[in-house]
């Protein structure tokens, strides 16, 4: 694994529909950064951390939170809930962490969701005919006014008038009655009286910092395969989630970027509706399922369940120009049966297709079809390990087949929830 040189930033990004553990890597690799940024999505999100005997999850405030001396850093490309990011340095408090101007940094332009964004997302899932099952947090419906010019950004709590203006508007363009939203304002002013501390201007801040020589980590929500342009569209999130809205999420320049980690699972999920090629659709669903806890740490929706699927990774490499894989949950892979991995599609007519010509397909009806490669069952996994030959030996051999097929190392696989439970390749 490349460490990161003074006065560069690397990005962290989910190489599936989200899920990957991505918390937990960013944990991991904080300690050797000074900021952890993120630059997109919102409290859709929920990075899950273990650490000191306390598990704590969060949704909208970077990771980076829990680490002394580092700094967080909310960018312009995020969607911001002012009563989650509230509550959730109420609970870092009650952890003992503090969160003030000094270690948590809040772009002005971020975007604010209001509760009628909220109201706007239920009834859009309630009165559609292609519903999406978002997390009703109001992510969609937020990122909609940003693009229409009349979203309220952070700054906008701090002035009466531009935010009775703003309200206006989003009510005047809207199809739908939200004349009821109406006692929610002075809350909202409130607000950002109790925000403005935090505002700053968040790329002059970074790129300060960088010049000083400051390690940057940004980390991302979501995942590839839930970008609004290159996942499964429509069932996707509302925001690009790919590496390169990094630099736009937080107001740098692409150049500073000098490492795309890309995380996965050892298999796969997914929560809400859409194309899915590699789902287990069998006990195998259910199995992975219970033994990897997979529900969703921001709904507690029971995930989707299937193998991992190369052909998907590949296709996320490309996009983030990824340098390197991390594997997480490789010990949910233990007693599953003979471990499969999907190697290709095909489409009734044609052999080997891609994963953006499957997403065509999938959209006009037609069926895909996987084929895949199957790895020895895991018996039995060691609980501590220290090096890689200590691994199982049906892993090794998935392990550098993952490598072979998608050109790009596998530097770090995690093996458990906690701190140190994890291996540098
Ligand atoms: P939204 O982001 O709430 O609009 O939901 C759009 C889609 O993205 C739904 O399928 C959600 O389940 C999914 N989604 C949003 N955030 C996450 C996440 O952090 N992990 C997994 N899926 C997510």
């Amino acid at each position: 694994m490349q460490n990161l040189g003074k006065g560069e930033a690397s990005v962290v990004i989910g190489g599936q529909w989200g899920d990957e553990g991505k918390g937990r890597i960013v944990d991991i690799l904080a300690k050797d950064c000074d900021i952890v940024a993120r630059f997109q999505g919102g409290n859709n999100a929920g990075h899950s951390l273990h650490f000191d005997n306390k598990s704590l999850v969060l949704h909208l405030i970077p990771c980076g939170i829990i680490h002394e001396e580092k700094v967080a850093v909310i960018g312009n490309g995020v969607v911001i809930d002012p009563l989650v990011l509230f509550k959730e340095i109420a609970i870092l408090k009650e952890l003992s962490i503090e969160v003030s101007p000094k270690n948590l940094k809040i772009s002005r332009d971020a975007q604010i969701i209001l509760p009628l964004h909220k109201s706007l997302d239920a009834l859009r899932e309630k009165n559609t005919n292609q519903p999406i099952g978002t997390t009703l947090r109001g992510i969609g419906p937020c990122y909609e006014d940003k693009v229409a010019r009349f979203g309220v950004r952070a700054s906008d709590l701090l002035s009466k008038h531009l935010l009775l203006k703003k309200i206006e508007n989003i009510k005047n363009n809207r199809q739908v009655d939200l004349s009821y939203h109406v006692d929610f304002v002075d809350d909202y002013l409130a607000y950002g009286q109790k925000i403005k501390p935090f505002l700053c201007d968040v790329g002059d801040y970074l790129e300060n910092n960088l010049f000083l020589g400051k390690r940057v980590l940004f980390e991302g929500a979501q995942g590839t395969l839930l970008d609004v342009d290159h996942g499964t569209y429509p069932y996707v999130t509302s925001s690009n989630c790919v590496a390169s809205q990094a630099a736009t999420g937080s107001g740098i320049g692409c150049h500073w970027i000098k490492n795309v980690y890309l995380v996965s699972k050892a298999y796969c999920t997914r929560v809400g509706e859409g194309p899915f090629f590699s789902e287990a659709n069998d006990e195998m669903d259910q199995e992975i399922r219970k033994k990897g806890q997979e529900f969703g740490a921001t709904t507690g929706r029971p995930r989707r369940c299937g193998w991992l699927d190369l052909v998907a990774l590949k296709y996320a490499k490309r996009v983030n120009g990824a340098k390197a894989l991390i594997l997480t949950k490789v010990d949910i892979l233990q007693g599953l049966g003979p471990i499969k991995v999907v190697t290709s599609y095909k489409s009734k007519d044609q052999d080997n297709i891609s994963f953006s010509e499957a997403l065509y397909l999938y959209n006009l009806g037609e069926k895909v079809d996987v084929e895949y490669k199957e790895f020895d069952p895991i018996d039995d996994f060691p609980t501590n390990v220290g090096h890689v030959d200590e691994f199982p030996s049906s892993l090794k051999n998935l392990l550098s087949f993952v490598e072979e097929s998608l050109k790009i190392p596998v530097s770090m696989v995690s093996y458990g929830p906690k701190r140190g439970q994890e291996l540098y390749l």
